[in-house]
């Protein structure tokens, strides 16, 4: 019996588009084995799901006939079926036939339609978060808040929902001037603040990462977060960030490849930084945002803070990363030395998704 579950299989049917190859990659990592079958010759684009079995159209007077001879003797136990109408089918076919095949999940219409109810219940937790941090000024509604949520969750990142909220309360009160991130990864956090930056006519967005391991190294964090980074392709994260970024155009966004400190040098001499398409992008030379999320260790954080928020415009936010974080303390530490020093033009702060957020007044 147990030799019989173990050599048991899913069937993957039709092998077709991004949850079946999702499917596949997640279950061959536990091992699970899967057999793959399609009806369209055509399904198998580029060979993506390996040795592909034929099975007939559901339509058809062989699929019967075919899919339980499949069925016995690859020792199929469970279907992923990941078209809604085929899916239909084989819910019914599986109880009429009386097989012992578990249908796995929803339908994909189903599960589409729980995934955007789940996102909306967090979204009006999020748009409360927003309106709060906006003090009154955001105009941003429920299905935008949604949307921008939704769009950054599918790039990677380390930002999470409540700062993302968070930013966009803040950029709604931020005045006119650039918009400077320090370390972008893969570009979720520099989505949002491109979406928010335009939605709200504050500035031209500039963006530093200079995705090498050597500026990577943190320093003072256990040899864990090493290994983390050892595992990062530079080159990818920086294709990937292109990619990410891409459709959202870039005539008002630039980003230097360098650490921040070189980037510095560039941006307070007013060197003409060019976009990704190499246009000229107009930068005022003085920031109303500025997202510090670069290298975690003290000095590098110190630093960061100590270039930069010369360049602060009177109105102007910090945002600064990883305040409270669990691999080390650098953020933290500046973080409440900043707070110390200026005291007298903060006019208020808060913490939110773990980064501290401050309003300079002057
Ligand atoms: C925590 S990640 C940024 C996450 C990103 N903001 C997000 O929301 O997904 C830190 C990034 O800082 C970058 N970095 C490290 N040292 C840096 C430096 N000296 N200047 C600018 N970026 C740096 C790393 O390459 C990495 O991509």
């Amino acid at each position: 019996m147990r030799n019989q579950e173990e050599n048991s299989a899913t069937l993957v049917f039709p092998a077709v588009g991004q949850a079946a190859a999702e499917y596949i990659g997640a279950a061959t990592l536990r091992a699970e084995r899967i057999v793959c079958a399609s009806s369209v010759p055509c399904d198998n684009v580029g060979g993506q799901f390996g040795d592909i079995r034929h099975l007939p159209s559901i339509y058809h007077d062989d699929f019967e006939h075919a899919f339980l001879a499949l069925a016995k003797e690859q020792s199929i136990a469970r279907l992923f079926c990941p078209v809604s109408t085929v899916y239909a089918f084989m819910r019914q076919f599986l109880s009429v036939q009386h097989l012992d095949i578990q249908l796995i999940g929803f339908s994909p219409v189903r599960q589409q339609i729980e995934l955007h109810r789940q996102l909306m219940s967090r979204t009006i937790k999020l748009l409360a978060l927003v309106e709060l941090c906006a003090a009154g000024a955001s105009s941003l509604s429920l299905l935008e808040v949604a949307g921008v949520i939704k769009q950054a969750s599918l790039i990677y990142g380390e930002s999470n929902d409540d700062k993302l909220a968070a930013m966009m309360g803040v950029l709604a009160t931020a005045s006119s001037g650039d918009v400077v991130e320090i370390g972008s990864l893969m570009g979720r956090s520099a989505f949002v603040l491109l979406y928010l930056a335009r939605r709200y006519s504050v500035g031209s967005l500039l963006t530093i990462d200079p995705w090498s391991p050597v500026e990577c190294i943190q320093r003072e964090s256990p040899s864990a977060l090493q290994t983390v980074a050892d595992e990062w392709d530079y080159e990818v994260l920086s294709e990937g960030f292109a990619v990410n970024l891409a459709p959202f155009g870039s005539g008002d966004h630039a980003h230097i490849r360098a650490p921040s400190s070189t980037a510095f040098e560039l941006y307070a001499r007013r060197d003409v930084i060019r976009s990704s398409r190499g246009d000229p992008v107009d930068y005022l030379g003085s920031i109303s945002v500025i997202h510090i999320d670069g290298n975690h260790d003290y000095d590098s954080v110190k630093k960061d803070c100590a270039l930069w928020l010369g360049k602060m415009l009177p109105c102007s936010w910090l945002i600064l990363d990883d305040y409270i974080w669990t691999h080390g303390n650098g953020p933290y530490r500046t973080g409440n030395e900043l707070l110390q020093e200026h005291a007298d033009r903060i006019e208020c702060a808060f913490v939110c998704g773990k980064a501290l957020f401050v309003k300079f007044s002057f």
